[in-house]
């Protein structure tokens, strides 16, 4: 049965291909976001103009009617069943850096809060994995270790991924606290359908050496909105993290364990890697939520 779920962010890159695929899934969104979505949404997605960074705003929001009918048709006070936070400046320099982290920070915060202390039972987080400190180190650093899992120390030295990390703690504590499921999703680059004949994806083929910086993975933005669905059809979990990305190495090479030892010699490896896993490992989300990729990149790149 369909759910009724508030998407926040819902008007972005990520959020637009996730309320497709939960629509397609017969779930009821309301989207909360600075700016519209699209007019192909407008029939079916009511967006509310929130700043998540204003609590206040964001206990109003939630507790918020899906869709604004003359009169008012759903019952007054209906919960959600899931929070999808996915809003907030998407890498580091969008913003100055203390608004960087004061907007998302604050905005993670008062959603994990109020979803909490309003008995909504799910909530599922965009965190990224720029949390493992190479995306935007000052330099050149490596990965501790290889495949990188939900084990490998996040110690970014940015401020984005450092607001990150800081709403990934809160989430914990959270969860605790309420005995809440809170799953933190750890995003790869997301990849929009066209981007695959883009530059961007070229050089991750062509010129794989220079991709550390984007861990060789990638998240298809429709295989997202399948990691969310599947977030919130399962219950019990409590607090997890999941590296949030497809299965397979961004490049031709014939094992991932190889190319590694190639590019970065001295890394240590802490089991053996699937002959094309990601180097961000998706494993734990494939056991615990059950994820199998939809879109591989193979199937839309062109040489
Ligand atoms: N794009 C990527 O490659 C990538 C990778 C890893 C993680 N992520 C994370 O995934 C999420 C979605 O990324 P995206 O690429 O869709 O970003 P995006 O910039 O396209 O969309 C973000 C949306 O959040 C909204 N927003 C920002 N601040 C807000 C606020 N205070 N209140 C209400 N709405 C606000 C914006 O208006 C925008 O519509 C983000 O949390 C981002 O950090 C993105």
């Amino acid at each position: 049965m369909g759910k009724r779920i508030i998407v926040t962010g819902g008007s972005g890159k990520a959020g637009q291909h996730i309320i497709r695929y939960l629509l397609a899934q017969g779930h009821d969104v309301l989207n909360l976001d600075l700016v519209a979505l699209p007019a192909e949404f407008s029939e079916r997605v009511h967006t509310m103009i929130v700043d998540l960074a204003d609590s206040g705003q964001v206990y109003c929001a939630l507790s918020s009617h899906f869709h604004l009918t003359e009169p008012f048709r759903e019952p007054v006070n209906l919960m959600p069943d899931a929070v999808i936070h996915m809003a907030g400046y998407s890498r580091n320099m969008i913003a100055a850096d203390n608004e960087t982290f004061r907007s998302n920070t604050m905005s993670t915060y008062n959603i994990i809060e109020a979803a909490c202390k309003l008995n909504i039972k799910k909530i599922i987080l965009a965190s990224s994995i720029t949390t493992y400190g190479v995306s935007y180190a000052e330099g050149d650093v490596e990965y501790p270790s290889f495949p990188v899992d939900e084990e490998v120390d996040a110690n970014p030295m940015d401020t984005y991924a450092i607001a990150k990390v800081c709403g990934e703690r809160v989430a914990r504590g959270f969860a605790r606290r309420f005995g809440r499921d809170i799953y933190v999703l750890r995003i790869g680059r997301i990849v929009a359908p066209e981007e695959y004949k883009e530059a961007m994806f070229e050089s991750y083929v062509k010129e794989p050496e220079k991709w550390a910086v984007h861990a060789w993975a990638y998240t298809d933005a429709r295989d997202l909105g399948k990691m969310c669905d599947l977030a919130v059809h399962k219950d019990g979990l409590g607090f997890q993290i999941f590296n949030a990305v497809n299965d397979e190495i961004t490049n031709y090479a014939a094992s991932s364990e190889g190319f590694l030892k190639k590019v970065l010699p001295n890394s240590p490896f802490t089991r053996e890697m699937g002959a094309r896993e990601a180097p961000v490992t998706n494993r734990k989300m494939k056991e615990l939520l059950g994820f199998s990729q939809d879109h591989p990149w193979q199937k839309y790149y062109e040489a």
